[in-house]
């Protein structure tokens, strides 16, 4: 009998809509090799919901998204809907609300290097080599979800009585959120290296202290077969371009692991090969690591390699079919071995008729699969 799953697709803006439909096309021919039916239905978020409906994040989406079996997202954002006036709808907040809204805590964002992309890197082949990481990076807590405020300060407190505005962010943790996310880490490391690094900044932030604590504790109570390491955030910024293929998984709070998932992106030389899973108790929701590229929308000419691993990792997390996964990894890799390449991806060797657009790359990974 055919399995059928519901999927939330989210398209949201710039090159979203062109990289979806790759990732659709790619589900389906996994589909109908697994005999699954993968059922789509596109739903609101971000610009392209404030623009039909007023806010980045509409109930309905939220909504279908909880009632779906995954969620897949494109990419939100542009600079139609850049603005720093604190009560304007901004695209990212669809995003940040999903997370939540879905109770999405944990953020895996993996870094593999595909060996026929090595140049891509600008770090020498022998850093790169073997490079094979994961950051787990904490989704719903702090400094992007603790209370913030700008408001006009008629007494200047403080400052000896000069006015004006003022604004603050809070990072705050509680001890649940901090153990649920080094579970995550430790149980992702027992299927890899064995290693946990977990970053913080300790020797300033209280919450980096609990952190570290809470880390240990449950590391050493319940996975002792996993080594800890604790690495300060800057030092580790440095660190995964300095030594970068001895990080096994590394753990951190929300903001420390957007930055840092940014710096290891850039390992690999291409962002548009990145993809990423957010998994909580419910729905999960798997997304690439790039942005919406406003330059290149409409154009048809965007990598849809990202959303399409993002569609493996869907296969892995949410529907345990590692068969129909690697079969997606492997044709990905094959591809790239025989020279196909999108724009983004090409070099000054790239022969121009194994240069391909969005849609020329879906074909390709459906045709190599
Ligand atoms: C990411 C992005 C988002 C984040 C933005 C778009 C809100 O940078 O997924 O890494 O900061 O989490
Ligand atoms: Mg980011």
């Amino acid at each position: 009998m055919t399995t059928k799953y519901n999927i939330c697709l989210l398209p949201g803006d710039g090159i979203g809509p062109e990289i979806i439909a790759e990732g659709v096309k790619v589900l389906n021919a996994v589909g109908a090799k697994y005999d699954t039916e993968f059922a789509c239905e596109e739903s609101l978020i971000g610009g392209a919901a404030i623009d039909a409906a007023g806010e980045p994040l509409p109930q309905a989406t939220l909504d279908a998204a909880k009632a779906a079996d995954a969620v897949l997202l494109a990419a939100v954002g542009g600079p139609k809907w850049d603005t720093t006036d604190p009560n304007a709808p901004r695209p990212e907040q669809g995003l940040l609300g999903i997370r939540k809204g879905l109770g999405l805590y944990t953020n895996l964002r993996p870094v593999q290097i595909f060996d026929a992309l090595a140049g891509a890197s600008t770090l020498k082949p022998e850093v790169i080599a073997g490079v094979d990481l994961m950051i787990v990076r904490e989704l719903t807590g702090g400094l992007y979800f603790g209370k913030r405020e700008r408001f006009y300060d008629e007494e200047g407190a403080g400052t000896n009585g000069a006015k004006g505005q003022r604004a603050y962010d809070t990072l705050e943790y509680r001890e649940y959120e901090i153990e649920r996310i080094a579970r995550q880490a430790f149980e992702a490391a027992r299927k890899r290296r064995k290693k946990v690094t977990s970053v913080d900044k300790a020797n300033v932030l209280e919450t980096s202290r609990m952190w570290r604590e809470i880390v240990h504790r449950i590391g050493e109570t319940e996975y002792p077969d996993v080594e800890i390491e604790d690495l300060l955030v800057d030092n580790t910024a440095m660190q995964l371009i300095n030594r970068p293929a001895d990080f096994d998984v590394v753990v951190t709070e929300n903001m420390f692991g957007d930055i840092l998932s940014d710096e290891a992106a850039q390992i690999t030389g291409s962002l548009g090969m990145l993809a990423s899973a957010s998994l909580g108790d419910g729905t999960a929701l798997y997304e690439p690591s790039h942005g919406s590229a406003p330059d290149i929308a409409g154009k048809g000419i965007a990598n849809p390699l990202a959303q399409i691993l993002s569609v493996e990792m869907m296969l892995r997390y949410s529907f345990d079919m590692n068969d129909a996964a690697d079969d997606i990894r492997r044709a990905v890799t094959n591809l790239l071995n025989d020279g196909w390449r999108t724009g983004d991806l090409k070099d000054a060797t790239t022969p121009a008729d194994k240069v391909v657009n969005c849609a020329g790359m879906g074909d390709l990974v459906v045709k190599y699969l």
